[in-house]
């Protein structure tokens, strides 16, 4: 059955193609040639690797569509945590861990290990909200994500955590590092067919989810991280930028980071 909603995007895209065609004047040559980048973006992809995601976001579309989204979402949600695009490597099948456990199970020497802690509450009203699920994820400081790289275990660096009574969650994770985006692939090819770096600044993902609020997928941003100005996937937000300080008397962890999440309503 079409959808109407379909049949508009569609036919919006076609119209689009078009007079991207006609201006440019492409030739079948180069057409060829883009049909080619899109078969191989199909062909590497896989349950670890998701090429036609990557394209996108290398050309700036996932992070446009965020906003698109967002903006759509937060007339009455100003106050919330802003989003940001999800990116390549979530999974959905990794673990619920105790509040103050780590996501850390292959510490590398060069790491170092940043307590996060704090609160989700009601936007406008600061009302802590209990039971509140947090999925974090974050890649080593190789750059790779846990499912890129066979020397760290399943789920590494990955958890989700569940709100206490008081709205309060915390864990121990890694101090990310800034990485480059996978580049042996389309992604890669297109990036140096525009001069421009693979590099993201340093993130840590989060879906924060609770019934009769709206979901936010986001990522926060080391502040004093390289990339801000120029991340490879245009994902940075000022609002999401984050600043880890040291922690005294935690033999686990030299930083630490307080970060509270605001839910709108419904
Ligand atoms: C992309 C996003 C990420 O968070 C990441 O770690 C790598 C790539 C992306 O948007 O393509
Ligand atoms: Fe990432």
């Amino acid at each position: 059955k079409t959808s109407p909603r379909m049949r508009e995007v569609m036919t919006s895209l076609t119209r689009h193609l078009h007079d991207f065609a006609r201006e440019v004047e492409l030739t079948v040559d180069e057409w060829t040639e883009g049909v080619a980048l899109i078969n191989w973006a199909g062909q590497m992809s896989n349950d670890k690797r998701n090429e036609g995601q990557l394209v996108c976001d290398v050309v700036g579309l996932e992070s446009l569509v965020d906003e698109i989204t967002y903006k759509k979402a937060s007339e009455a949600s100003d106050l919330a945590t802003q989003s940001a695009i999800l990116g390549p490597f979530f999974r959905h099948d990794h673990p619920i861990r105790e509040k103050g456990a780590t996501i850390s199970f292959n510490t590398p020497k060069d790491a170092e290990v940043v307590y996060m802690y704090g609160q989700v509450v009601d936007a406008k009203t600061k009302k802590p909200l209990a039971n509140a699920t947090i999925d974090v994820w974050e890649a080593s400081t190789n750059g790779l994500y846990e499912q890129q790289d066979p020397d760290q275990i399943d789920c590494n660096l990955r958890g989700k955590f569940v709100t206490d009574a008081n709205g309060e969650y915390a864990f121990y994770c890694l101090r990310p590092t800034p990485y480059p985006i996978p580049f042996d692939g389309p992604a890669g090819k297109l990036l140096q067919l525009l001069d421009r770096h693979p590099y993201r600044p340093a993130h840590i993902h989060l879906i924060v989810l609770l019934e009769g609020y709206k979901p936010i997928t986001t990522q926060i941003f080391d502040k004093a991280s390289k990339y801000l100005d120029d991340d490879s996937v245009f994902a940075v937000k000022d609002s999401l930028l984050v600043e880890f300080v040291p922690r005294k008397g935690d033999e686990q962890a030299q930083l630490e980071l307080k970060y509270d999440v605001n839910l709108a309503p419904q």
